[in-house]
């Protein structure tokens, strides 16, 4: 019997510790004569050394394991092979740069500052989570986007339509800060409208599409996320809208990318990629539940896990934040933090438990999904912390091949989720959906694999042996994530 619990057993991981170790994007890359930030993720005791062979010029790496510089003009793809080493070891790994038109070749892994700051979002908060993504290893294991939601703006644009900051708490605008995120090694993303006005009554981005994006590349921004409150509900209009926004990325001087955020109600998977977005939202906002209802942790998995033939190297569904590190607060959307209006009863929920944070960690994961937390960084729960920083579960998002997990289990039982990985071996999880103890014995034949494999399990970090089959018992909600690999 593997993995048998009722609690999660999770191990614990440290990035500041042992031999080094490459985490995060295996493929990576900007647009061709643009600006790249790529910090290499490498996990491992202090002091580390960085070496890259094969850099283009006009890149260089620096003592952090920051790649960075300007990106030759020409398309095409660059093998790099990094070697890192501290006093306990050396690895010498193999990465691609990729100089092209598309983004994100793995989900995109970061912060998001709505769900925890809302309306109360400022330069301050924002450099004080950068800088605790640097000091929690939360960089070194590949997570680097720092992403400014709603509300960063001033009350109207400048007389010349330019857009401005909000000048209390953004008083510098959000140049400085992106340059302070860049230092970290970290990229900026910002957050606007296809709108007169976002979703939090700030002005949006209609009409005004070239001169925004423009401003946004000029002032270091790496992503944009583009909402669609205030819009008209029609396909074609949003079509029409995103693809305005879409173009004025594509025409800035430096890789924006670009975050479709209508919440899934218009089939985005069908035509976001095709007018640049890297990711899409496929559900509504996430809240502090494990409800079926399409805004707990069930609901919007059942919708993501359907799609998962739209999601492909920079092209990815996206069931919104992560509650992970945000939970058990009764609340999840800063919409909680609105400025004015009372709250709704309906938005108190109780938080979901740590099994169900596991769950969610594993679904998230195997479903390629994006990999935003947000909550203040610096007071992660232990617990949590694990889930974040599980150096194998996050391989299996951020694999190259980039494949969204296939749901092989029929309805009701189980959920088991297989994602094949760039190395020819299997992700697999089995997730117990309901609230009744399963046992469940898969052979792994039923998930496409021939013969034994090596079984690792990814959250305990511990070989399980030699399988045909995965026997386990799950409690309520529970999950388990395992890896298959060939034998020899
Ligand atoms: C919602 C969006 C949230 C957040 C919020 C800001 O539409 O889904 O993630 O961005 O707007 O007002």
């Amino acid at each position: 019997m593997v993995g048998a619990m009722s609690t999660p057993d999770i191990a614990s991981f440290d990035p500041f510790a042992g031999p080094p170790q490459l985490h995060g994007a295996r493929r990576f890359g900007v647009r061709p004569g643009t600006e790249l930030i790529h910090p290499l993720a490498v996990s491992g005791e202090r002091p580390l050394r960085f070496e890259v062979a094969g850099l283009p010029d006009g890149l260089t790496v620096d003592g952090d394991g920051i790649v960075r510089g300007v990106a030759p003009a020409g398309p095409g793809e660059h093998a790099l092979v990094v070697t890192a080493t501290n006093a306990l070891g050396a690895i010498v790994e193999p990465v691609t740069l990729c100089l092209g038109d598309t983004l994100a070749l793995t989900p995109p892994m970061g912060w998001n500052s709505w769900n925890v700051y809302g309306a109360t979002v400022s330069a301050e908060v924002v450099l004080a989570v950068a800088q605790a993504m640097v000091d929690t290893g939360m960089r070194d294991l590949g997570y680097s986007y720092i992403n400014i939601d709603d509300f960063w703006h001033a009350s109207a644009r400048s007389a010349d339509g330019r857009p401005l900051t909000n000048p209390e708490t953004f008083p510098g605008g959000i140049a400085p800060v992106a340059e302070r995120v860049h230092q970290l090694g970290l990229k900026l993303g910002i957050y606007s409208d296809a709108a007169e006005l976002t979703c939090g009554g700030c002005f949006g981005s209609l009409g005004h599409e070239q001169v925004d994006a423009a401003a946004y590349a000029e002032w270091g921004v790496d992503l944009l996320k583009y909402d669609y409150c205030h819009a008209p509900v029609g396909r074609d209009a949003a079509i029409e809208r995103y693809g305005a926004m879409g173009r004025a990325l594509a025409e800035a001087d430096r890789s924006i990318v670009f975050s479709v955020c209508e919440w899934g109600l218009r089939q985005p998977w069908r035509w976001a990629a095709d007018l640049g977005g890297s990711l899409w939202r496929t559900t509504p906002d996430i809240f502090d539940s494990y409800s079926w209802l399409p805004l707990g942790v069930r609901g919007l998995a059942a919708r993501n896990v359907k799609l998962n033939r739209y999601a492909r190297p920079g092209h990815w569904n996206d069931p919104d934040m992560l509650l992970v590190g945000n939970r058990g607060r009764g609340r999840s959307t800063g919409e909680l933090r609105l400025p004015k209006g009372p709250r709704p009863k309906v938005w108190s929920f109780r938080g979901i438990s740590d099994v169900q944070a596991h769950s969610h960690m594993t679904l998230w994961a195997m479903m390629a999904a994006p990999l935003l937390t947000s909550h203040d960084l610096a007071s992660t729960g232990e617990f949590d912390r694990r889930l974040l920083t599980n150096p194998e579960i996050l391989a299996i998002n951020q694999d190259e091949l980039g494949v969204q997990a296939r749901k092989v289990s029929p309805r009701f039982r189980p959920w088991v989720l297989a994602k094949p990985l760039a190395d020819g071996s299997l992700a697999v999880s089995i997730t117990n959906m309901g609230r009744r103890t399963r046992r469940v014995s898969l052979p792994l034949g039923e998930v496409g694999w021939a013969g034994d494999a090596e079984v690792r399990d990814v959250w305990r970090m511990r070989d399980v042996g030699r399988l045909d089959r995965l026997d386990v018992e799950l409690a309520p909600f529970a999950s388990v994530a395992y890896v298959c690999r060939q034998t020899d």
